[in-house]
Formats: structure tokens, sequence, C-alpha cells
């Protein structure tokens, strides 16, 4: 393999990301002919692994002390990473899901069918991680920045419409999560990374698990979307109240 592989693997992940951008989700979200409400009304379904990826950071992809300059790297990214699930709660309550619901109900909705693709996802991250070295982990936190990218992005629009409908700030979907998220995957840090060698096998492994990332978050979309396809949110302010959990109300 050539000097720098990770340039490589790097190059292989903007392709994944291409790719992934044009899921159904993200076009559902984009598609004007529908409420913006309705379009970002999969946002309960994500509290499992949004939740989580605090810990992902915390407990899985830190490691101290760092065995080398690429665990360290991690270590750093982990710390800008692993305090974002407050604004999703803030978010939360903003967007009028916080209803008062049994906490047997909302533990069988975290935990239930429809919302497995969330802790899968979870899991098989974690699994991956605690078999990557640091220079492995970093094509991981790559891999899994940019399909993040994809998701604030494109709510970007639909924040900025809800947050005028509601008069309120949205932290998790709107501007302030999306400065912060795409100023640790900025084209300088690109570059740092891009020089980092890497032997044949563990480009192989590299390789193997960007295509994982992607193939896990995939499903994690479309469970997003069958979600919000299937809930009726209502339109107006403060009546925006929608259900979640559509098994528990069965
Ligand atoms: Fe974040
Ligand atoms: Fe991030």
């Amino acid at each position: 393999m050539s000097q720098k592989a990770m340039k490589t693997v790097l190059r292989k992940i903007f392709l994944l990301k291409r790719q992934y951008n044009n899921l159904p989700l993200f076009q559902f979200m984009r598609d004007d002919s529908i409420d913006a409400a309705k379009r970002l009304s999969f946002f309960p379904c994500m509290a499992h692994f949004i939740m989580s990826f605090g810990d992902l950071n915390k407990y899985v992809l830190r490691s101290e002390p760092a065995a080398d300059k690429f665990q360290e790297k991690v270590n750093l990214h982990s710390y800008e990473d692993d305090h974002h699930w407050p604004w999703y709660l803030e978010d939360f309550q903003k967007l009028g899901y916080d209803l008062p619901t049994r906490p047997t109900d909302l533990m069988r909705f975290l935990w239930g069918e429809e919302t497995h693709k969330n802790r899968v996802l979870m899991y098989q991250l974690t699994a991956m991680i605690a078999q990557a070295n640091g220079a492995e982990r970093i094509a991981i936190i790559e891999a899994i920045e940019e399909t993040g990218n994809v998701l604030f992005t494109t709510m970007l629009d639909l924040a900025k419409t809800l947050e005028g409908r509601y008069g309120v700030e949205l932290r998790y979907c709107g501007v302030h999560h999306h400065a912060l998220e795409s100023g640790h995957a900025v084209a300088s840090e690109h570059e740092e990374i891009a020089a980092i060698d890497l032997d044949e096998a563990s480009t192989q492994r590299c390789l193997a698990w960007a295509d994982q990332v992607f193939d896990l978050f995939e499903d994690w979309t479309n469970e997003l979307l069958a979600y919000a396809r299937r809930t009726t949110p209502t339109a107006s302010a403060p009546d925006r109240r929608t259900s979640y959990g559509a098994e528990l109300l069965s």
C-alpha cells in the first residue's frame, strides 16, 4: 500500500458520504411540499442513539493515558463531542415532545422494536471501536462525523423554519450545533489526517469499517424515516405536540 494510506480511506469516506446524502430520509427532509414539523418528526425516534453518543465518546473512544499521538487526538475529539446531548433534550422540549409519559411507556419505546436500529448502531460502533487502535479510531470518527455533517446540514433549514414558527432557538438542530460540528471537521484537519500512514492490514480494516459505519447509519436513517411517516404532528404551537411511540399507544 502506498504511503499515507489514510488518504485512501478518506477518499472512500467522501464517496460514501455522497451516497448517504441522497438517502430517502434526507430527500424527505428537503421536500418543501411537506410541512417542516412533519419533516423533523423523527426527532424523538433518535433519542437512544443521540443520548448514548456522549457515552460513546467518554467511555469507548476515549482512552487515558493515550498510548500514542493518534489516541491523543481521539481523546481531544472525545471531549468536544461528549456533551451535546443536553441540547437534544432542550430541543426535545422546545419542539413539544416533552409529554407526560409513564416511565414504563417511555422505556418500552426506547428499548422497543420500532427504535432497535438506534441501539444496534450504538452497539456495533462500540464493538468496532473496541477493536481499533488510535489511528483506526480516527478513521472511524471521520466516517461518523461525515454522516453527522449530512444530518446537521440538512436539518438547518428545518430548524430555521421551526425556530421562526415557535419563537425558540433550537441549539441541537440549528446553527449552534452545526457551527461546532463544522469546526472540528475543517479542511486543515483533514489534511493532517490524510497524512497519517497506515500499513496494509490497517488500511483494509479502515476501508471495511468505513463501509460498515455508513451501512449502520443508513439502516438508522430508514428507521427514523419510517417513524416520521407514521407520526402525525399538528402544525400549530402550542398544540404542536405529537405523540411518540406508536407501539405504546396501541
Ligand atoms: Fe454533536
Ligand atoms: Fe462531532
